[in-house]
């Protein structure tokens, strides 16, 4: 049976994770946010990196019982998921990046301040449960969105990095999640996604489509001109997921730095496709 642990932060879900299965060793992809990786050696679990190609699959196939963490990046990658988790029993499905998702793998989890505006929070999907003492959240940190609040917004993240222990949801942001309207949310996201893509499908080396089992984070944007980058560059203030990938790397060309374009903000994202339609 699967349980839903609500947990501070996505991160602590791979530690808990690690914890309750024992896991030595894990495979991690070198496309990620670092802190993931972090965690886990911070559980004493070795990482092993892995790298994906251009479709978001790993290059290599996995020894059969190793445990596997792999991304649904975007939320796009639903169909990824549904194939890894066929042919991997220990896999373990990060869905920061894609909160509708249903639980999948040994074990799954998301990352609830990715979609939703509280400071932190995770699901983590678990069929196995360890008996650790945790004690609750009681951070108190003003949710921030990047674009609106950059500063600020950098330093939550910095406050939360600093947030090592499994601990269990805090109380204000369980509540904030009880007023939440999902299917607008969904709404939204699915009609702004397709918004971004009438605009820059044809300039974009991704090609992601968004649905209703694929309900996006962002539009993630990889131009293939200099100049539209540029043009967002300057006139808007956009996250990159992840930066700094070695030249070397087969990911370097497709995922490097790739612009991640807003649904969470109306406004914002309208002021976006107004500049460029
Ligand atoms: C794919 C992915 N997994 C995990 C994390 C970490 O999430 P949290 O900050 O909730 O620990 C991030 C953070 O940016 C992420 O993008």
């Amino acid at each position: 049976m699967t349980n839903l642990i609500k947990l501070n932060l996505a991160r602590n879900c791979l530690k808990y994770i690690i914890k309750a299965y024992g896991i030595k060793e894990i495979f991690i992809p070198y496309y990620i946010c670092p802190v993931i990786w972090i965690s886990a050696r911070q559980a004493n679990c070795k990482v092993k990196f892995y790298h994906i190609d251009k479709n978001f699959m790993p290059t290599k196939d996995f020894p059969q019982n190793s445990y596997i963490l792999y991304i649904n990046y975007y939320g796009l990658c639903s169909e990824n998921c549904n194939l890894l988790s066929k042919k991997y029993k220990n896999i373990i499905i990060d869905n920061s990046q894609s909160f509708y998702s249903k639980p999948q793998g040994l074990a799954s989890f998301n990352s609830l301040r990715k979609f939703f505006a509280v400071q932190n929070g995770a699901y983590l999907f678990t069929n196995k449960i360890v008996d650790i003492p945790l004690t609750p959240d009681n951070l108190n940190l003003q949710p921030q969105i990047f674009h609106k609040n950059t500063e600020e917004f950098i330093k939550n993240e910095l406050t939360l990095n600093k947030e090592n222990s499994i601990k269990t949801i805090s109380q204000t942001v369980e509540k904030s999640m009880d007023n939440i309207n999902f299917e607008a949310d969904i709404n939204q996201r699915l009609q702004l996604y397709e918004k971004y893509d009438r605009i820059f499908h044809k300039y974009n080396k991704i090609n992601l489509k968004a649905s209703k089992s694929n309900i996006p984070y962002c539009y993630p944007l990889n131009p293939s001109t200099e100049d539209l980058g540029k043009s967002l560059a300057e006139k808007f203030i956009l996250l990159r997921l992840w930066k700094d990938l070695p030249k070397s790397f087969c990911e370097n060309e497709y995922f490097n730095s790739i612009i991640a374009l807003p649904l969470n903000d109306l406004q914002y994202a309208q002021n976006i496709i107004n500049y460029f339609k």
